[in-house]
């Protein structure tokens, strides 16, 4: 048995995996599975010809914060598969949900048919949502679920007899998704700039990014005036604004942007007094992120829309979700005459295997405290954190929750970001995936978004061993802009 061989054979062993048949029954070696996927896949936010020097890594299976390559070597999930898993990769109880719900209905249309599984979830998750969320419309991704909210909201006035309010309100480091609608709504970064023709235009209000504050001032005594800027614009355009939508607490995609609930609490009392809606896009903070089930809960908001995705199958499925008021939800009914319906959907909305999933993954939060004891070791988690403010090339260390993010600079004392050339981070993650890690960079900024099943030996080894590696980057002198969304 080779050296290989032996882990994988050990690895299968220690977390209980039979490879589906179609794996057994195809000998191919590692590079020529690699082979094969360049030849016929195209991945996401990925040039390609670097595939060629540096391919992807073929994973083969995973169990709890682990990943594990066909050579046997495991990664830490440090990024939570996009920031989706919540309860550890392959959860038992969710895998079981999943293979009944899979032998009972695999899919059925949602338009004139129902089952038992979106009926249970639409209601517990208006059981735990914010004050006032009453209904659930169900679709198969975060863009999807803000796609849905955007046009929920800009239909909303039609039905109601305004005309005027077409526009939306957003915030620049904001991010909600790679679909039209969502990339208008968006910051305009590296991923979007090429797009900026399609666009629909929409009002973006400076972002409450305190290392880098667009007034200038510093976090203790700032007073939040940033909350000012977004009013400057309301003031003027409310009449035209259909809705504000933001990440709540974390503006993830946009560089980890931690900031402050009382910029949250006031942007929500804007919303109400300016007459727009307020759309808080959960996609990437819900389900425990930030230490509470939504991170709107952190400034006690009542939202009129809420989308949620990524962590709500615990990462294991596909599923979108646009929670919304009664005020909303009366605006579309009415008889058939009156065109007032919401037309508007997905083949899978609703799909049952992945609704079973995330029935099962709320449930898994009461009975195993999940909540409870992800709070409990984010103490080790921030402690460990702080100890980068250490590291010359770290300018800004943000935590909350098991979100943790460094932004790394060129001179701390200017707070000037490397060239976008040097690709900083590039290096970082190459050096991370040598360490067992998965250090995906945003541009220049290193986050840690760790599933919640994480366990003490576990945060240890991941803070020891991501400072061992960004300790040892030496980087040359060259000038730079920082970079949004690299
Ligand atoms: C806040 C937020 N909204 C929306 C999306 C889009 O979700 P998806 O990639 O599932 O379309 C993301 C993805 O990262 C996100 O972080």
């Amino acid at each position: 048995m080779g050296h290989n061989t032996y882990f994988l054979a050990q690895n299968q062993k220690e977390i209980g995996i039979v490879p589906p048949d179609f794996l057994n029954e195809t000998a191919m070696n590692q590079s020529e599975w690699i082979k094969k996927d360049l030849e016929y896949n195209w991945h996401p936010y990925t040039q390609m010809k670097d595939c060629v020097n540096f391919p992807p890594i073929l994973i083969e299976k995973a169990r709890g914060a682990k990943l594990y390559d066909a050579n046997g070597k495991f990664y830490y999930d440090t990024i939570s598969s996009w920031w989706s898993n919540v309860h550890g990769h392959n959860h038992p109880r969710i895998m079981s949900a999943i293979k009944k719900q899979a032998s009972l209905l695999d899919h059925v249309l949602f338009a004139g048919f129902t089952h038992k599984s979106a009926i249970l979830l639409a209601e517990k998750l208006v059981s735990l949502a914010p004050e006032g969320l009453r209904k659930a419309f169900f679709s198969d991704n975060g863009s999807t679920a803000v796609e849905t909210a955007l046009k929920m909201s800009f239909q909303y006035w039609r039905n109601t007899g305004n005309r005027r309010k077409t526009k939306f309100i957003c915030l620049d480091y904001g991010y909600h998704g790679d679909t039209v609608g969502a990339m208008s709504v968006s910051g305009v970064g590296l991923f979007n700039k090429v797009f900026s023709p399609l666009l629909f235009s929409a009002f973006k209000a400076p972002s409450p990014y305190c290392y880098r504050c667009p007034l200038g001032k510093t976090r203790d005594s700032c007073g939040i005036d940033c909350v000012g800027l977004l009013e400057n614009i309301l003031r003027e355009k409310s009449d035209n604004i259909a809705a504000l939508i933001l990440e709540p607490i974390v503006m993830a995609a946009g560089g980890m942007i931690i900031y402050p609930p009382e910029y949250l609490r006031r942007a929500a009392e804007l919303s109400r007094k300016y007459g727009i809606h307020l759309i808080v896009d959960e996609v990437a903070t819900a389900f425990g992120r930030t230490g509470k089930m939504f991170a709107s809960e952190h400034a006690s908001i009542a939202p009129d829309f809420m989308c949620l995705s990524k962590g709500l199958t615990s990462g294991s499925l596909p599923l979108g979700a646009t929670l919304v008021s009664d005020k909303i939800y009366k605006a579309f009914y009415g008889d058939y005459r009156e065109k007032k319906a919401f037309y508007h959907g997905h083949t899978f909305t609703a799909n049952p295997i992945s609704c079973s999933a995330a029935l099962e993954s709320l449930k898994v939060f009461e009975d195993e405290d999940t909540l409870g004891k992800a709070n409990k070791i984010s103490a080790l988690f921030h402690a460990g954190l702080e100890r980068f403010r250490a590291l010359e090339i770290v300018g800004d260390v943000r935590r909350i929750g098991l979100i943790g993010a460094l932004e790394i600079v060129r001179d701390r004392a200017r707070k000037k970001p490397f060239g976008f050339e040097e690709r900083i981070g590039q290096k970082i993650y190459k050096e991370g995936l040598k360490a067992n890690l998965i250090l995906r960079p945003l541009g220049s900024i290193i986050y840690l978004i760790l599933p919640l099943c994480v366990k003490k030996n576990e945060i240890e080894y991941i803070i020891d061993k991501t400072y061992s590696v960004i300790a040892s980057i030496k980087p040359k002198v060259t000038g730079g802009v920082r970079p949004l969304c690299d």
